[in-house]
């Protein structure tokens, strides 16, 4: 079975990351199954998938294409609306016919028995390569619905495709409203337990140490770094710093859509006006994440929309970390409140400010056995083993 993964970029966000995931656990599930990949861009992801031995093709998209991002510029979507032709009569860019003419021809290189597309622009790339012979399989890791313009781009398409996987059961229902009609399964991400695994944390000079609590993640805006830092200044004002917390920001603006992420001047601006500046250290974006999560006691999730999945919590979880989440999308399906993690009201500065003042209070043996607790529902859950079953199983049902 040959599969070839589509890629909209070359960085190392969750997708991504859940893509080398993918690779690793098809391989290990099927070891004749033959992997390549098309990424839009250049990046690091193209890197990692050439050292684990993935033919990949680079066809970098067209500026069009790139820049949309959660902000939908509604410009640049009418463009692509017209020059997919899914509405209107308008002939399609000249870059952009090039473009699609390029993304076949490395289809017909590869000869895939199936597409596999791992986000929303390459689901809209996909409606070029209809007829080319592969079965097509959609990886929706986001919620649909929530998107102004995007499931009105994608319905037109969804005939086309064989299968969508969802990343949890939250995003299936929702791929389901947004895209009446579609086969949809749900399909957990499953993350590397060897390389995410419990180890000791950093040295800590100060002493009494403080307890640290860290917001891993991309800058996308609704990751909830504001959030975050505010309840960093509600925790100061009505804790007054009791216990001792510091706060840990680890990521970047990887992206290169427009208006969808914060800028780090931003965060650190905000910070200052919050009078929080001193107790929040900022991390740039690292692409060893379990090196970070081992020097934290506490990993919060702050999303502001709900997580399609929330790759990062399963992640501190399989680190044996207590995890902090809104109560809101995947989290739900991953976190068993005062189990193997806390759950807070989304959106509130508040309510998080309180959750870590109760983690901090708890006492270490406490949060020894919660992330003893969280580490096996990794290994029970959320594992590549169970990932490659789950998709060798799906690309299956779906060839003849
Ligand atoms: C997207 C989602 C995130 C998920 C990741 C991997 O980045 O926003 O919730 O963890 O995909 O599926």
């Amino acid at each position: 079975m040959k599969v070839l993964f589509l890629s909209p970029v070359g960085v190392l966000g969750g997708a991504e990351r859940s893509l080398l995931d993918m690779v690793e656990a098809v391989r290990a599930e099927r070891p004749g199954c033959e992997l390549s990949a098309l990424a839009c861009a250049d990046g690091p992801l193209v890197q990692r998938l050439g050292e684990v031995g993935v033919q990949v093709a680079v066809r970098q998209m067209p500026e069009s294409l790139r820049s949309i991002g959660d902000s939908e510029d509604p410009g640049a979507l009418a463009f692509l609306r017209t020059a997919l032709g899914s509405r209107g009569a308008s002939l399609p860019g000249p870059s952009l016919v090039r473009y699609l003419g390029e993304v076949r021809e490395v289809v017909r290189h590869f000869v895939p028995d199936i597409i596999h597309s791992n986000g929303i622009k390459t689901h809209l790339l996909s409606a070029a390569l209809r007829g080319t012979g592969p079965k097509m399989v959609w990886h929706v890791r986001d919620f649909l619905s929530q998107r102004p313009v995007v499931p009105s781009l994608l319905r037109p398409l969804a005939g086309g495709v064989d299968l969508c996987l969802a990343n949890s059961r939250a995003v299936k229902e929702d791929t389901e409203r947004a895209l009446p009609g579609v086969r949809c399964e749900v399909v957990y991400n499953g993350i590397d337990v060897a390389a995410f695994r419990p180890a000791p944390g950093q040295d800590q000079a100060a002493s009494p140490a403080p307890f640290r609590v860290g917001l891993l993640g991309t800058f996308a805006r609704w990751k909830g770094h504001e959030l975050f830092l505010r309840a960093t200044a509600h925790y100061r004002a009505r804790f007054a710093d009791e216990p001792a917390v510091s706060f840990h920001v680890v990521g970047g603006a990887i992206y290169e859509t427009s208006n969808s992420q914060v800028s780090l001047p931003e965060l650190e601006a905000l910070a200052d006006a919050l009078g929080v500046r001193g107790c929040v250290t900022f991390h740039p974006f690292t692409e060893s994440p379990e090196r970070s999560i081992c020097g934290l006691d506490l990993v919060v999730n702050a999303s502001t929309r709900p997580e399609p999945f929330g790759r990062t919590i399963v992640e501190g979880m399989a680190c044996a970390r207590p995890v902090l989440a809104p109560a809101a999308g995947g989290p739900l399906e991953i976190v068993e409140p005062g189990r193997t993690g806390w759950l807070f009201e989304p959106g509130s500065a508040k309510a998080l400010a309180s959750a870590i003042h109760a983690a901090a209070c708890s006492s270490p043996e406490a949060r020894a056995q919660m992330g003893a607790r969280a580490r096996q529902a990794v290994e029970s859950r959320f594992t590549r083993r169970e990932l490659g079953r789950s998709l060798v199983a799906a690309y299956d049902a779906c060839r003849p």
